[in-house]
């Protein structure tokens, strides 16, 4: 039942580093990116071009594209709200854009300042654009599992605005648990929904380990024949417009997972956990991954 392989999304730089109050030098996210690129990593969120005065983190994005060291085979993308984030991802040459929407009204205005319907209009041109010269688009549906605002989603909602997302165009659709309150009993029901609409293969999980629940809810999704994961080096990251969110799930974490079970994932451990030491000594912390801490010197 479990996929043979797995393609593992690194959103550290992006969603890891957003919520990053300190500065960190361009220099350092290059360094990162590259890093994870050599540890095998084949898809990586490099940085967002929204509205730097909302995550002024990702202010730098254009120069974080201009300096990575670009390597063959790897798909360098950006998050994209708008056609002006479009363009500048274009400029400062990302290879992918994704974008946001929600299941949640409340988050939408919060995350992006309109209503999801509003928010799906914003999308069309992107989606026409990047048609226009073969760019793959991603799409995102934030909260899940549940909002910040709005409590409890329900399934069918997350549905809804998944398929919405696929028929508009995007190749692959993440589900987000933003705030990391889904437990295995809710991805269950909200991937079987989805599934249903959207095959498998092109459908995501992004877990966010707030509640200790990323693992049990990768490994669940797992059983049901998903095969693409997005995780953070290090357990980096929350979301500006979700108070409480913590950390993705930790890359080493969902490699260490992969393994023990004999999926493929392409990753080279050690130079993974090379990747986090580097990132984790720039933000003067220790790594959020319980596997890197327990491999740590080993
Ligand atoms: P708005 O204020 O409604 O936009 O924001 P606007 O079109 O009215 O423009 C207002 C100002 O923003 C103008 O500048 C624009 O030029 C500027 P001003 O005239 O005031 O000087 N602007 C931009 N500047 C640079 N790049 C742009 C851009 N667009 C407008 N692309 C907007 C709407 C969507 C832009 C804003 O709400 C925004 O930037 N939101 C981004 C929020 C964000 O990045 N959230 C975190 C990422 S989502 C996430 O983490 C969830 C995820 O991980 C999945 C999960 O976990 O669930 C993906
Ligand atoms: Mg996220």
């Amino acid at each position: 039942k479990f996929p043979s392989a797995v393609k593992i999304v690194e959103v550290g730089p992006r969603d890891g580093l957003q919520n990053e109050k300190q500065p960190i030098s361009v220099e350092a996210k290059v360094a990162l990116i590259n890093t994870l690129a050599d540890a095998g990593l084949r898809n990586i969120e490099a940085g967002s071009f929204v509205n730097p005065k909302w995550v002024p983190q990702m202010a730098g994005s254009e120069e974080v594209f201009q300096n990575i060291a670009r390597k063959a085979g790897v798909s360098y993308a950006a998050l994209t709200p708008n056609m002006m984030g479009f363009e500048r991802a274009m400029a400062a040459g990302a290879t992918e854009v994704a974008i946001f929407a929600a299941a949640s009204e409340a988050f939408s205005q919060k995350n992006i300042n309109c209503s999801i319907a509003e928010s799906i209009e914003r999308f069309a041109p992107i989606l026409q654009a990047a048609q226009a010269q073969n760019l793959p688009v991603r799409g995102y549906v934030s909260c899940i599992a549940g909002c910040p605002y709005e409590g409890e989603i329900s399934a069918s909602k997350v549905a809804e605005v998944s398929d919405i997302l696929f028929q508009a165009g995007c190749y692959e659709v993440s589900l987000g648990d933003t705030i990391g309150t889904g437990t295995p009993a809710i991805i269950e029901r909200v991937v079987d929904l989805t599934s249903k609409k959207i095959p498998m293969s092109q459908l995501a999980l992004h877990a966010h380990d707030t509640y200790g629940q990323a693992i049990a809810n990768i490994y669940r999704a797992l059983q049901m024949g998903m095969s693409v994961f997005d995780s953070s080096i290090a357990g980096l990251g929350g979301c500006p417009y979700a108070k409480g969110a913590s950390g993705n799930v930790a890359t080493e974490d969902v490699v260490y997972l992969l393994s023990g079970l004999g999926i493929q994932h392409g990753i080279d451990l050690p130079k993974l956990l090379h990747a986090a030491q580097g990132i984790c000594t720039v933000l003067g912390r220790e790594t959020h991954s319980k596997a890197g801490r327990a491999l740590a010197g080993t």
